[in-house]
């Protein structure tokens, strides 16, 4: 078997032009704007390079992009009070502050300060449970990304094995609520798991998000298996003319996909996926803000 190859950009690209669709509806029929606000402090250049790609692509689908960049050594209190004075401003419907912060910055604390309604992240506690007990609200972006391809991949997921490796916050632990939610069967592997490979060779669905390059071996997919690689990972480039590094992801693909029904690339795969959420999870919490439902085809 030889893995079909999920288009992650794509299918990105076709879910911006339904997002921009529902933009448009939320203009004409009931005269809002969605607007999502991103605060970044300090200059890493990895996060200038996320913010600036948000904002570009926030603002292609018609929405209102407000971006606030903050000096390295800003005073907690004053990205606090930035936080609650974005939290009352009506034309912001999404809240993002990019991580990592700057290590005198209590994350926890900021994150906390985002009114649940507009956290368009589902980074606050308030959100979290709200995916656990499935009530409506934003859903983590990269983890609403991989459902949505798993979705399309697979139609029903229903008593699936679903194998995610990494328990992480921001991944691992909303990706098991997610699933569980689809009716799958979920184990969690991670870095304590024992006899990972043999976990992994029971999985219908695996997701890795363990960021270690190239950890999951070919010979770890049931053949037929959907396999979902949320790592990035910058590596030396092993050939010559090939720039100094590259990108892989946690599985080793091109081994994988020996066995595998369907997997996704690194890069273009769940990458662009993730700031199309964020895009959708800004309609979901701009409907629900003025008492709309949310589209279907944008959250769980
Ligand atoms: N930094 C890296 N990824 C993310 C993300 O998804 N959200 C925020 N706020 N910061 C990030």
């Amino acid at each position: 078997m030889t893995a079909k190859i999920i288009d992650g950009k794509a299918f990105a690209e076709n879910l911006r032009i339904s997002i921009a669709g529902h933009v448009a509806r939320l203009k004409q029929e009931h005269e809002i704007t969605p607007g999502l606000a991103v605060i970044i402090v300090g200059e890493d250049p990895a996060s200038q390079v996320y913010v600036s790609n948000k904002t570009k692509q926030t603002a292609e689908v018609g929405m209102n992009s407000f971006k606030h960049e903050l000096a390295a050594d800003v005073a907690e209190a004053d990205l606090l009070a930035l936080v609650h004075r974005l939290n009352a401003d009506p034309a912001v419907h999404g809240i993002l502050v990019q991580m990592p912060v700057p290590k005198h910055i209590d994350a926890n604390k900021v994150i906390e300060a985002i009114a649940p309604a507009k956290d368009v992240d589902c980074f606050t506690p308030a959100n979290v449970g709200k995916v656990q007990i499935g009530l409506p609200g934003p859903v983590s972006c990269t983890p609403l990304g991989c459902l949505m391809l798993l979705r399309a991949e697979l139609g029903s997921l229903e008593g699936r094995n679903a194998v995610i490796i990494g328990r992480s916050n921001l991944v691992g632990k909303p990706m098991m609520q997610l699933l569980l939610r689809d009716n799958c069967t979920v184990t969690v592997a991670h870095s304590r798991t024992q006899n990972l490979a043999d976990v992994v060779r029971q999985a219908d669905i695996v997701v890795a998000a363990v960021g270690r390059p190239q950890m999951v071996k070919g010979d770890w997919i049931k053949p037929g298996a959907v396999v979902i690689d949320v790592g990035i990972n910058r590596v030396p480039a092993p050939h010559k003319g090939e720039g100094k590094t590259r990108l892989v992801g946690d599985v080793d693909t091109e081994a994988a996909a020996v066995h595998a029904a369907a997997i996704t690339p690194v890069p273009g795969g769940v990458g662009p996926m993730t700031i199309a959420c964020l895009l959708a999870n800004t309609i979901t919490t701009a409907s629900l803000i003025n008492g709309l439902v949310p589209p279907r085809d944008l959250t769980a």
